[in-house]
């Protein structure tokens, strides 16, 4: 057996590195490709991660609120995490003004 020679070793991690800044650069924010991680690895658990992908609520609360409500259910989200799940799953599947449209009257 051949062990790993320095070379392959720093071909191997310069591979990693541009792989990371290829996920931080690619259309999505680094944020929201850490969103969409968690939310694979937190939400599909016990239910299809997409659960959540027909809800489409106007503030980031309704998103927490759903969040919280799934972390009390068991889902393993840290409190580090839950802002950047809250915040992937508002700029995805937030509802948004349509494009060219007056920005919607505050009540
Ligand atoms: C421990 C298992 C478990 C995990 C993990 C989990 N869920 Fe759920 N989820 C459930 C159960 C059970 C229901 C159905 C019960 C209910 O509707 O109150 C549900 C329902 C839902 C619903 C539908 C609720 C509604 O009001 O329509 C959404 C949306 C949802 N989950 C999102 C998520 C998200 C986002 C995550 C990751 C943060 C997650 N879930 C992780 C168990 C889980």
């Amino acid at each position: 057996m051949k062990l790993v020679s320095g070379k392959t070793t720093l071909w191997l991690a310069m591979t990693f590195l541009s792989v990371a800044v290829a996920l931080g650069q690619g259309g999505a924010t680094g944020g929201n490709a850490a969103g969409a991680a968690i939310l694979q690895r937190a939400c599909s658990g016990c239910h299809g991660a997409d659960a959540i992908a027909n809800h489409h609520f106007e503030t980031a609360d309704g998103y927490r609120d759903i969040v919280t409500t799934m972390i009390d259910a068991g889902a393993p989200v840290t409190p580090q995490e839950l802002p950047v799940l809250v915040d992937y799953l508002f700029t995805t599947y937030g509802k948004k003004p349509a494009a060219g449209a007056a920005p919607p009257s505050k009540k």
